[in-house]
């Protein structure tokens, strides 16, 4: 499989930077204020009206620089040579830039960049821009920024201090860079080369070139010198589906969800004990409630504790609705009924899975989640629901329950039969949404479970204030509170 069967239109790949330029330019971003939260302010790159809204709030962005680098990264803007100096971190940065190709200089005493460099969870990536003409109908290595499948990935990382990551179709290399954290090193993979010139230079940029070992091929392929040794690997493959045959940095190379599939069979081996894997993906489902029956079937033997994530599931002419602009519909309609027919397809599912290598009887459970909804970083999250539902395979069963500690899971939920929430309500922690029906009478409860006494004796007390009639040697007691852990509502203290 080539990557480049199509002529390509983009500019040529930036090239590494030294660490100096690399150092100065991260100083001059952080002084600016130059990082993820501008997005609060400015919103969301590639939106309608986007550019024009954001080159009237540049001006009055939190320092002069910051809006210098949203003119000159973010909106693709040229810029007068000595501003865009001041903003970079000097003139010299901005000789190295230019000679890296991240700028290019224009008539006037101007400069400009050819691509977007995006400030993301505490790195600068460099991309493609999501508005480069080509973008539209991208050839084969055109590369894509950092999006919001790339930065849900992100946020359902856990991330502890490991050896050995690998960043799977790591396209610019966003989840290689935020591995750089907590990881000694990192392995990243693409079978685009141009991707990984990005992907280079973006190492650069974060003076980790020498802790990102950059390899070409297709999946697995160039990893398999490590089978078995990674302690994480993160993976935001090329997910969507559409007829016909694609080798794009947004659809799956193969028919309906098959990348997909192989990528969940493939991943679990790559793992050592007690190794984590996250990945993204749209599925096929026979029907909408089944929306997890593949995953399961993908995982029976992995070996692995696995957490499936609903996002959204969608029935056939939805999905066109939601994930393709009306000019590409009209095109594939034809054949997506013809796909769905063949393979069966009564509905489709985008989510997550979340795996973690054990040996001993394995655990999947299911959370439905809208990710949209999130407040940021739910690492934390996940590592304490797959302690819980650990801690709970072991147990003799649920009345165990009432002599552990239990305290109120990290997260925040809300009421389905409220509707799904648009916005974070603010002052809560942080973490994925989890539905919780009537939550207005569970949370009082919930809360009431603060790690610091056993369930039995929180559920007196709970009884004891009047806010709710719970026996805790009632059968049903224990049920209830397998239940919410079940339901990542309650987390289990070792
Ligand atoms: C959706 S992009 C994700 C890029 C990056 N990981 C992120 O999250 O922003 C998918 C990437 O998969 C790469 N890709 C496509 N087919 C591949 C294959 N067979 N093997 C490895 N990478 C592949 C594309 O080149 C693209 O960079």
């Amino acid at each position: 499989m080539s990557s480049t069967s199509l002529p390509s239109s983009l500019p040529p790949a930036p090239r590494p930077v030294d660490a100096d330029t690399a150092r100065r330019l991260r100083d001059a971003a952080a002084r600016a204020e130059f990082d993820g939260q501008i997005f609060r302010y400015l919103g969301v790159i590639g939106s309608p009206g986007w550019r024009a809204s954001m080159r009237e709030k540049w001006p009055k962005m939190v320092t002069f620089d910051c809006g210098t680098l949203v003119r000159l990264f973010i909106v693709r803007d040229p810029v007068p040579e000595t501003i865009a100096a001041g903003a970079v971190g000097g003139g010299e940065v901005l000789t190295a830039l230019v000679k890296s190709g991240i700028l290019v200089g224009e008539s006037g005493g101007m400069v400009r960049c050819p691509f977007q460099l995006t400030p993301a969870a505490g790195v600068l990536v460099l991309s493609d821009a999501i508005d480069d003409p080509a973008s539209a109908n991208p050839p084969d290595d055109y590369v894509i920024p950092v999006s919001g499948a790339a930065r849900g990935v992100d946020d359902l990382t856990p991330r502890e201090p490991c050896d050995l990551v690998i960043d799977l179709a790591c396209g610019q290399g966003f989840h290689a860079l935020r591995s750089m954290t907590h990881a000694k090193r990192c392995i990243a993979t693409d079978i685009n080369a141009r991707a990984l010139d990005f992907a280079r230079a973006n190492a650069s940029l974060l003076g980790a070139s020498d802790r990102i070992d950059i390899r070409q091929g297709s999946f697995f392929e160039p990893v398999a010198d490590v089978v078995g040794k990674v302690d994480l690997l993160t993976c935001n493959p090329p997910f969507v589906m559409q007829p016909g045959a694609h080798i794009t940095s947004a659809v799956s190379p193969t028919e309906g969800d098959g990348m997909v599939e192989g990528l969940v069979r493939g991943l679990p081996r790559m793992l050592r004990e007690g190794a984590w894997g996250v990945m993204s993906g749209l599925w096929e489902n026979a029907e909408p409630r089944d929306w997890s029956a593949r995953v399961r079937e993908w995982l029976a033997e992995a070996g692995c504790d696995a957490l499936v994530l609903q996002f959204q599931t969608y029935l056939p002419e939805e999905y066109l609705t939601a994930w393709f602009p009306p000019e590409v519909r009209v095109g594939i309609e034809p054949g997506w009924r013809a796909l769905c027919e063949k393979r069966r397809i009564g509905a489709v599912t985008y989510g997550a899975v979340i795996v973690r290598k054990r040996a001993g009887q394995n655990w999947l459970a299911t959370l439905s989640t809208p990710i949209f909804a999130r407040t940021g970083a739910a690492g934390e999250q996940i590592k304490a629901y797959f302690a819980s539902q650990t801690a709970m395979q072991n147990m003799w069963g649920p009345v165990d329950l009432l002599d552990r500690k239990l305290r109120f899971a990290a997260g925040w939920r809300f009421d389905p039969a409220q509707g799904t929430p648009k916005s974070t309500p603010l002052g809560v922690s942080r973490g994925l949404a989890l539905p919780v029906p009537n939550q207005a009478r569970w949370e009082p409860v919930l809360t009431a479970f603060d790690g610091g006494a056993t369930a039995r004796e929180t559920l007196a007390q709970i009884r004891a204030s009047g806010r709710l009639n719970v026996q805790p040697d009632h059968p049903e007691t224990a049920a209830m509170l397998q239940g919410m852990v079940q339901s990542g509502c309650l987390d289990i203290l070792s």
